[in-house]
C-alpha cells in the first residue's frame, strides 16, 4: 500500500527519498511524489505510474534541499493520476503532506473548509489534512497539526513540513504504520523500516496517537496534548541484502529459494529434542494458563488464512480443542463468541493488515487472550498483542506471499505441539514430529532443485485460461493457496477446492481445456483423492498431480506428475506449495506479468 518516507539532516534530500521509494516499491503503489524545503519554499514533483517516471520528472526539474519528505500512492479516493498523487499542499503552497490512511469524514471537513474560503484541487481525502493545518497554523508546526488531527476522524500515517517553520518534519500515527530513524546528525521516517535501513538500524516505533518531530539536531515523540512521551530505540536485525535481489530475477523467486533456511530459522531454538515439544519464547502464558483455554479462534486475511486453515486441521487433531478460522474482515463485523476462555490466535505476515489489526483488537476487548504469528519485527500485531512467536521468514518483498506461508504452517505446528504435549500428545509422538519438522528444510531444498521440470510444465500451461485446485485434509488449503498464487500474478483465473466436493459443481467447468492441479501425497485421504483424479480423468480433464509415491491405481491417470518427498500428514502442505509456488511464478513470468508487483495488488493492505 502506500509508503512514506522523509529525511531531515545534512545530505541532499532528493537522492535518499528517491532511494527509499524505490525500497518501497514492492508494497504496490499507482503514483508518487517529492516535497522538498529549499530554502526558498517547498518544491514539489510528483507522477502517475512507476517511481521511474518522478524520477525523470526529477532529472528535469530537479529539486535541492537537506529536508523533505516523499510518498507512493496505492489510490484510494481519486484516480492514480500526478494531481492526486502526495504531498498535497495548502492554498499557499507553504505546507505539504503525505498520508497513509483514509480520513473519514474528509467530505464534511472539505465543506467547512472550502466555506472558509479554500481551495482543493485533487480528489483525495488527504487534502484536507493540508488545508487543516493551514487553518490553525500560528508559526509552530507541530502545534497546527495537532489541532488539525483533533477534527479527523480515520485512520492516517502522516509526515508534513512547512516553509513557515521549515527546520523540522513532523509526523503522526494512528492506525497506519510509522517509525522515526535515527541516523547520526541525520533523521528519517517512514512507513516500513526497508525505507531507510541503507542508513540506519536504529528506529523508534511511533504507536497510536504519537507525533514525532524530527530536527537536525534530535526527535521528540509527543502526544496529542503535546506531551511528551518516552519511546525506546529498537535496533533492525535484518540486512540489506536481505531485501535485495541478489541475482534473482525477482523476489519472488529469490523468497521461494529462501525456504530451507527460513523454515529452519522458524524452528531455530524453538525444539526440546528430547521432551519432544517445542519452546515458545514470547508464548507469555504459563503451561496452566494455556490448558484453561474451551476455544481457539485463528483470524487472518489471504495466504495467512489459508496457513490459518491449516493450524487449525493440525491443531483439533493433536490438541482436541475446538478451533474455528475466521477472515479477519468478517470477524471483526459480526458477533463471534469469544470471552476470556479463547485464545485468539492472529495470523499476518505484516503485522499491519488493517482488518487482521482490527479484528484482534476485537476479540482482546471481549476478553480473548490474542497471540499474534507475524513476520515483521516491531510491526503493530505483535506489539499490540499479549503474546506471539515471530516466524522469521526475513523481509518478504514480493507481493506474493511465499516464504512467509510455510513459515507461518511452521510456527502453528510448533504451537499445536507444544500444547498437544501439555494434554494427550506422548513423548514419541512429539519426538517424530521434532523429526519430520527437523527434516523439512533438506526435503524443500531437494523439492527446489528440481525447479526446473516446473518450469517445462508452466511452458506447457501458460496459455490456459482456467485452473482448478483440488485437495483434501490438510492439503485443500493448499489447493486455495495454489489457486491464489497462480491467479494473483499471472492473471489466470483459478479456484481451489475441496477434492471431494467438485462433484457438487466445479466438475461442470472440467473438459478438455481445464488444467486440474491435485495435491495428493500419500496422506490419510490419499485414496479418497485417488478416486477424485479418477473422475476428472474420465471427463478428459488435464490431471498435474503433486504425489509423494508411486499409485498402482492412477497408472495412466496423470498427464504429469511431481513427487515431493514424505513428511507426516500435517507438514505435507509445507512440501506440497513448493511446486504450486514455482507454477504460479514461471507462468506468470512466461505471460510477461510484473511478478513482484501485480497490478492492484499491494503487499501491506492497511486500509480496510
Ligand atoms: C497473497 C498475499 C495476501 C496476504 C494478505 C494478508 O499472496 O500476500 O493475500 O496474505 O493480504 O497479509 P498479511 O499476512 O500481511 O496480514
Amino acid at each position: 500500500m502506500c509508503g512514506i518516507v522523509g529525511y531531515i539532516g545534512d545530505r541532499g534530500a532528493t537522492p535518499l527519498l528517491l532511494d527509499g521509494l524505490k525500497r518501497l516499491e514492492y508494497r504496490g503503489y499507482d503514483s508518487a511524489g517529492v516535497a522538498v524545503l529549499n530554502g526558498n519554499g517547498v518544491e514539489t514533483r510528483k507522477a502517475a505510474g512507476k517511481i521511474s517516471r518522478l524520477e525523470a520528472a526529477l532529472n528535469a526539474s530537479p529539486v535541492h534541499g537537506n529536508l523533505g519528505i516523499a510518498h507512493t500512492r496505492w489510490a484510494t479516493h481519486g484516480a492514480p493520476n500526478e494531481c492526486n498523487a502526495h504531498p498535497h499542499v495548502d492554498c499557499k503552497g507553504n505546507i505539504a503532506v503525505v498520508h497513509n490512511g483514509i480520513i473519514e469524514n474528509s467530505n464534511a471537513l472539505k465543506t467547512h473548509l472550502e466555506s472558509l474560503g479554500h481551495k482543493f484541487v485533487s480528489e483525495t481525502d488527504t487534502e484536507v489534512i493540508a488545508h487543516l493545518i493551514e487553518e490553525a497554523f500560528d508559526g509552530n508546526l507541530e502545534d497546527a497539526v495537532i489541532e488539525a488531527l483533533w477534527q479527523i476522524e480515520g485512520t492516517y500515517g502522516i509526515a508534513v513540513v512547512s516553509s513557515e517553520d521549515s527546520d523540522k518534519i513532523v509526523a503522526a500515527r494512528k492506525g497506519s504504520p510509522l517509525l522515526v530513524g535515527l541516523g547520526d546528525g541525520e533523521y528519517f521516517v517512514a512507513s516500513d523500516a526497508s525505507a531507510i535501513l541503507a542508513h540506519t538500524r536504529e528506529v523508534v516505533y511511533l504507536d497510536d496517537g504519537d507525533l514525532a518531530v524530527l530536527t537536525r539536531d534530535g526527535y521528540r515523540v509527543i502526544d496529542l496534548r503535546a506531551k511528551t512521551l518516552e519511546r525506546s530505540v529498537h535496533k533492525i536485525e535484518w540486512d540489506l541484502h536481505q531485501i535485495e535481489r541478489g541475482g534473482f530475477d525477482h523476489f519472488m523467486l529469490k523468497e521461494i529459494f529462501e525456504q530451507p533456511e527460513t523454515i529452519e530459522n522458524c524452528m531455530r531454538g524453538r525444539l526440546l529434542d528430547e521432551e519432544g515439544t517445542a519452546k515458545l519464547g514470547g508464548l507469555n502464558m504459563t503451561d496452566e494458563e494455556l490448558l484453561k483455554f474451551d476455544n481457539v479462534v485463528i483470524t487472518a486475511c489471504g495466504t495467512s488464512w489459508h496457513s490459518a486453515l491449516i493450524g487449525e486441521h493440525m491443531m483439533e487433531e493433536l490438541t482436541r480443542i475446538p478451533v474455528e478460522v475466521e477472515y479477519a474482515s468478517e470477524f471483526r463485523y459480526r458477533n463471534p463468541i469469544v470471552n476470556d476462555r479463547t485464545l485468539c490466535i492472529v495470523i499476518s505476515q505484516s503485522g499491519e493488515t488493517a482488518d487482521t489489526l482490527a479484528a484482534m483488537r476485537e476479540a482482546r476487548n471481549r476478553g480473548a487472550r490474542t497471540y499474534g504469528v507475524v513476520n515483521v519485527v516491531g510491526s503493530t500485531i505483535p506489539r499490540e498483542s499479549q503474546g506471539g512467536i515471530y516466524v522469521h521468514a526475513g523481509p518478504e518483498i514480493g507481493v506474493a506471499s511465499t516464504k512467509a506461508f510455510t513459515s507461518q504452517v511452521v510456527a502453528l505446528s510448533l504451537l499445536t505441539l507444544k500444547i498437544g504435549r501439555l494434554k494427550d500428545v506422548s513423548v514419541v509422538r512429539g519426538k517424530e514430529i521434532i523429526e519430520a519438522l527437523r527434516a523439512l528444510p533438506g526435503q524443500v531444498k531437494q523439492i527446489l532443485d528440481r525447479a526446473g521440470e516446473i518450469e517445462a510444465l508452466a511452458e506447457e500451461f501458460k496459455r490456459a485460461q482456467n485452473f482448478l485446485y483440488l485437495g483434501r485434509g490438510y492439503n485443500f488449503p493448499t489447493a486455495l493457496e495454489g489457486a491464489l498464487k497462480l491467479k494473483e500474478i499471472s492473471y489466470i483465473h483459478a479456484e481451489g477446492y475441496p477434492a471431494a466436493e467438485m462433484k457438487h459443481g466445479p466438475i461442470a467447468l472440467i473438459d478438455e481445456m481445464m488444467p486440474v492441479v491435485f495435491i495428493a501425497p500419500h496422506d490419510s485421504v490419499f485414496d479418497k483423492v485417488v478416486s477424485n483424479i479418477q473422475e476428472v480423468k474420465a471427463r478428459k480433464g488435464h490431471v498435474i498431480a503433486i504425489t509423494s509415491r508411486e499409485e498402482p491405481a492412477l497408472a495412466g491417470k496423470l498427464d504429469y506428475e511431481f513427487r515431493i518427498p514424505e513428511t507426516i500428514d500435517m507438514l505435507t502442505p509445507v512440501l506440497a506449495c513448493i511446486p504450486l509456488q514455482l507454477l504460479a511464478y514461471y507462468i506468470a513470468v512466461k505471460r510477461g506479468s510484473n511478478v513482484d508487483q501485480p497490478r492492484n495488488l499491494a503487499k501491506s493492505v492497511t486500509v480496510e
